[in-house]
């Protein structure tokens, strides 16, 4: 290897780096924004007023008209950083498939859930954001008109099990990656990670069935 060639080399694993971590802390990020995100649309089961009253505090105090535009540019920031390992040509897709078939490894099918859960979750919770965001203020009897309209309890029960497997597998690689568990401990981390994922899966569909309940015109 030539001198310059080198440097190169070594500038690119260091920008590899540095780009890995800042994959690492924007996915840590969105993960606790869904988190947030969950728990603040099922207020609408203590009641619509909860949900409400937290609607317009965030609102009032523009949090919902800057932070939301300032989600969808991390979402698509960690969705650019992530797209440089996707394989987007079938051929690869293809070639990593057969691998993960061959060696029938665990974390590498999980690594393959997060690879189509990220693609699906772009456009759709592309389409959500854009949806909510040019509809201010948010309402539960406008969350709920959505829902009871029929096409949204679909898309919503497609985007749920996406995202919250996305958001349980990411959590386990990031904890396995970046050292925070070790080999031992996998097994655990991953049954805890199941737990939470099918938690929020509930929460979801519980809120769902509350939102059809709800009167949209009151
Ligand atoms: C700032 C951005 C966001 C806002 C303001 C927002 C707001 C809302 C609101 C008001 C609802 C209730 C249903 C409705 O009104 O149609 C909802 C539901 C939902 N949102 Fe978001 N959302 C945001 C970002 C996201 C993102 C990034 C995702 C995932 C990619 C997401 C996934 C979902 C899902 C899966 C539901 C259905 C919830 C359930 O089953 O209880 N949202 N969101």
């Amino acid at each position: 290897m030539t001198v310059e060639t080198s440097i190169i080399a070594g500038r690119t694993s260091k920008w590899d780096g540095i780009l890995d971590v800042c994959q690492m802390l924007s996915g840590v990020g969105l993960i606790l924004f869904m988190w947030a995100h969950m728990i603040l649309v099922a207020s609408v089961l203590i009641g619509p007023g909860v949900m409400n009253a937290i609607a317009e505090f965030f609102e009032s105090t523009g949090m919902a008209q800057v932070g939301g535009p300032l989600i969808f540019l991390l979402f698509l920031f960690h969705f650019l950083l992530a797209a440089r390992k996707l394989p987007f040509r079938f051929e690869g897709m293809k070639i990593i498939f057969s691998h993960a078939k061959m060696m029938s490894h665990k974390d590498t099918w999980l690594w393959i859930v997060q690879a189509v859960t990220a693609m699906i979750i772009l456009i759709m919770g592309s389409i959500h954001m854009w949806v909510v965001l040019t509809d201010l203020p948010i309402t539960a009897a406008k969350s709920a008109a959505r829902i009871q309209g029929g096409f949204w309890t679909g898309f919503y029960l497609v985007l749920l099990p996406m995202v919250e497997m996305h958001v349980g597998v990411g959590l386990y690689r990031i904890a396995v990656k970046w050292g925070v568990i070790k080999a031992d401990g996998r097994a655990g981390l991953h049954r805890g990670e199941n737990i939470l994922t099918l938690v929020f899966i509930c929460i979801g569909l519980a809120t769902l069935i509350r939102f059809w309940f709800i009167n949209a015109l009151a």
